[in-house]
């Protein structure tokens, strides 16, 4: 029989299915513990879920504006009043989107012009990659080193060209931990100002940082208008699965998002907004109870790698913890996930997927998942000779 054709476009062909979809199902396969793809095992606030529940049942249940639910835009300008001293304005620099990852691919597709280039700094979350491609920009790369991932301006300068309009950054960064000091800002903002860049900031861990607080661009003079902001309701607040985010931009660079969203999404289900706008008002006890429960997550996931001998990197923020398997000689990432998930019963993510080149790199264990869990995956992981047994 002759194979099918072929329909997916050039553009969109390189990136194939998803390390997480691909991991998913093996682990699901092979019974294993998904350690894998970061999506929380419990779900958010019971209240921010109830004030959902009453909107589907009370309504609104239509269409919401192209720009969100004013009850909300006001939330999330009261929230980065709250959380960064920075005044915003409701009505002309939110604008309420399909998860952070619809802002990205609205951002995108709203700034570029074909050919434009766009740095991504690896290992990157890779919606950016594919928003870059649907737009018809190019990627360029910026790659600080393991097991460190410092960004300055010698990892930025490598990669920038004189077709480049935009730079896309994430802190706290999936999946290395990192939370940008404030050197690395500076080398960011120099970088942008003097390269007369976009600067498009993911900020979709913004609560879940473990020892310096996360400080957005926004707080910037010189990037505050220059910056589009993207966030969502989904991993601070256990609601992935929500897919409702924003972007928080000057009236131009909003204009630019708002142009491509009128047609790809145009309005995010409505009654879930309201749900957000709740989630966005909690109290600051709300947030340092998430904090502190990840925490402790994320110490009991350090401790068992270590004891395991994988040589964990304590992230900063994040729901992930980085395994420097290449300090016990492996030089293949991805046979080593594959060999973890089939003999030990623990699904965890190469880094390779999340460079241009496929580059070996560490290995990502999530640790938003109940704590039985993660002492199962721990107890799997730390059974005598099980890491010597994976060695080459
Ligand atoms: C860095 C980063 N940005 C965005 C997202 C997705 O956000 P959302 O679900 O709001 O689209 C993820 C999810 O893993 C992520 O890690």
């Amino acid at each position: 029989m002759s194979d099918p054709p072929v329909h997916v476009n050039r553009r969109m062909r390189p990136f194939g299915t998803s390390i997480f979809a691909e991991v998913s199902a093996a682990a699901a396969a092979h019974g294993a513990i998904n350690l894998g793809q970061g999506f929380p095992d419990d779900d958010g606030p019971e209240p921010v879920r109830r004030a959902a529940a009453d909107a589907v049942v009370a309504g609104p249940n239509q269409y919401a504006p192209l720009a969100g639910l004013p009850v909300l835009r006001r939330a999330v300008a009261a929230w980065m009043r709250r959380t960064q001293a920075v005044d915003v304005d409701a009505d002309r620099e939110v604008t309420v989107v399909a998860g952070a990852t619809g802002g990205m691919a609205d951002a995108m597709l709203g700034l570029l012009e074909p050919g434009d280039g766009v740095i991504l700094i690896e290992p990157w979350y890779d919606a950016y990659p594919a928003a870059v491609a649907m737009a018809g920009g190019r990627c360029r790369f910026a790659t600080p080193v393991a097991p460190d991932y410092r960004i300055d301006r010698t990892v930025l300068e490598a990669a920038v060209d004189d077709r480049c309009r935009v730079l896309v950054v994430n802190s706290p960064h999936n999946p290395t931990g990192r939370v940008f000091d404030e050197a690395e800002w500076d080398a960011i903002e120099s970088f942008v100002v003097e390269h007369d860049l976009v600067l498009v900031s993911d900020e979709v861990y913004e609560a879940l940082t473990y020892d310096a607080p996360h400080r957005s661009p926004l707080r910037r003079p010189r990037l505050r208008d220059r910056t589009i902001v993207v966030s969502s309701i989904g991993k601070s607040f256990s609601l992935t699965g929500w897919k409702i985010g924003w972007t928080v931009a000057s009236p131009g660079l909003t204009e630019a998002v708002r142009a491509s969203h009128q047609f790809t999404i145009f309005s995010v289900a409505t009654p879930l907004q309201i749900g957000a706008a709740t989630a966005l008002g909690l109290p600051d006890e709300a947030f340092e109870d998430l904090r502190r429960d990840h925490r402790e997550r994320r110490d009991l996931l350090v401790e068992g790698l270590d004891a395991a001998g994988l040589h964990p990197i304590v992230p900063e923020g994040t729901y992930f913890v980085l395994a420097d398997v290449g300090r016990l000689g492996i030089t293949d990432d991805r046979a080593f996930c594959d060999r973890l998930l089939r003999e030990v019963g623990v699904a965890a993510i190469p880094t390779s997927a999340f460079h241009h080149d496929g580059r070996p790199g560490p290995v990502r264990f999530a640790f938003c998942k109940r704590r039985e869990v993660l002492a199962e995956a721990i107890d799997r992981l730390g059974r005598p000779g099980t890491v010597a047994g994976l060695l080459p």
